[in-house]
């Protein structure tokens, strides 16, 4: 076993703050990720929190401010399981990176993507037994790990527009796959944001705070930004960029892998796609010549509407070099773009052009 009770074969970015992602291959074809194969993202160390000592805070604009610990968590709320998908807006950053250099960001691959059951309870049951007051438009969470990553330092945080908030959707978890949510996860209790980038699921969560603006934590105000493409990210200050909320269209090849060899003929190719949000994939389109032509893959049902949906479709590869293009549409009929240069930013954000995998045929 690796490092925080990971497989052996993660691709680890970073040891401290631990930072992984499982290869293709060990993601293709599973619905829901083993929690040993799971990615994880962190941006400082990983808190060993006492569960039984922990509590969480709900406060700001509510009418009662309201001090859980798990035990309360579990007796006075309907406790409830949602199948999602995580995604970090980080996902595919290797696309970008491919175009222009991206100091000071990890080389992430199409594994920044996982998808687990999730139980708790819904934080909008939270909200209302604490008396969220109509004037809040934004539900804060905050975490206690430091991050030497933030300018300043400071524990990680960040929020969610209370309509988001409010979905029954959105989750106080605190199991994973049927079991405790391990630390590495987040564990006591972390949030479950579906269909938001990953960052929004804020572990170890320590406070909800209701209030009128979104959080001013860095990794709100300031990272998780699309900044435009000249701006320099070592100057970038508080609502500088786009916000990155809801998760860009997205899809990725997961089988075969890039790089492989295989024989020509028939060959099974696999992925996942995903629409984020409240939007949902309406077809997945492989090519084999650069996109002059296209044929659709076949989408297996998801498990809910807040998952990845995987895709499949046998093609004839021909002897010799081919690139595999993949590509989703949603339901709104948006589609991936085709080029990484055109979505080219200086953190390396929400990368959704055409998912590509080269493999030889001999
Ligand atoms: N929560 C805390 N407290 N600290 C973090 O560094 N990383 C965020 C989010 N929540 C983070 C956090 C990011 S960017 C992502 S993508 C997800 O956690 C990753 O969750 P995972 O490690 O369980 O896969």
């Amino acid at each position: 076993m690796g490092l925080w009770g990971k497989r052996d074969d993660m691709v680890v970015h970073e040891r401290e703050p631990f930072n992984a992602e499982p290869l293709r291959g060990a993601l293709a074809g599973r619905q829901e990720t083993p929690v040993d194969t799971f990615y994880s993202r962190n941006h400082g160390p990983i808190p060993a929190i006492d569960p039984a000592a922990w509590r969480l805070r709900v406060g700001g604009l509510v009418a009662r401010v309201l001090e859980l610990s798990l035990k309360d968590l579990r007796a006075r709320f309907d406790q409830v399981e949602v199948v999602a998908t995580l995604q970090c807006a980080g996902n595919r950053r290797a696309g970008l990176a491919a175009v222009r250099d991206i100091p000071g960001e990890d080389p992430w691959g199409p594994g920044a993507t996982s998808t687990a059951r999730w139980s708790g309870v819904r934080l909008a049951d939270v909200l209302a037994a604490a008396g969220l007051r109509a004037q809040a438009t934004h539900i804060a969470f905050a975490a206690p790990d430091v991050s030497h990553l933030a300018d300043p330092p400071q524990p990680y945080g960040g929020s969610i527009p209370t309509t988001k908030a409010q979905g029954p959707e959105v989750l106080l978890a605190w199991a994973m796959n049927g079991r405790p949510l391990p630390p590495v996860h987040g564990g006591p209790l972390r949030a479950v944001v579906p269909g938001w980038i990953g960052a929004r699921s804020v572990k170890w969560l320590t406070s909800v705070t209701a209030q009128t603006q979104p959080s001013d934590n860095y990794f709100q105000a300031t990272a998780y930004r699309i900044l435009p493409a000249e701006a320099d990210p070592d100057h970038a200050g508080p609502g500088d960029g786009i916000s990155l909320g809801p998760i860009a269209l997205n899809c990725d090849i997961l089988s075969p892998d890039d790089g492989a060899h295989l024989s020509p003929g028939p060959a099974e190719i696999t992925g996942y796609a995903l629409a984020g949000d409240d939007r949902s994939v309406a077809r997945v389109d492989v090519s084999l010549d650069e996109g002059l032509s296209w044929r659709q893959a076949e989408l297996d049902r998801p498990d809910s509407p807040w998952t990845w949906q995987l895709w499949h479709i046998t093609l004839d590869l021909p002897v010799g070099e081919t690139q595999v293009i993949a590509r989703a549409w949603d339901c709104t009929g948006a589609v991936m773009p085709e080029s990484p240069a055109h979505l080219w930013n200086p953190k390396g954000y929400a990368n959704n052009s055409w998912a590509r995998a080269r493999v030889t045929c001999r």
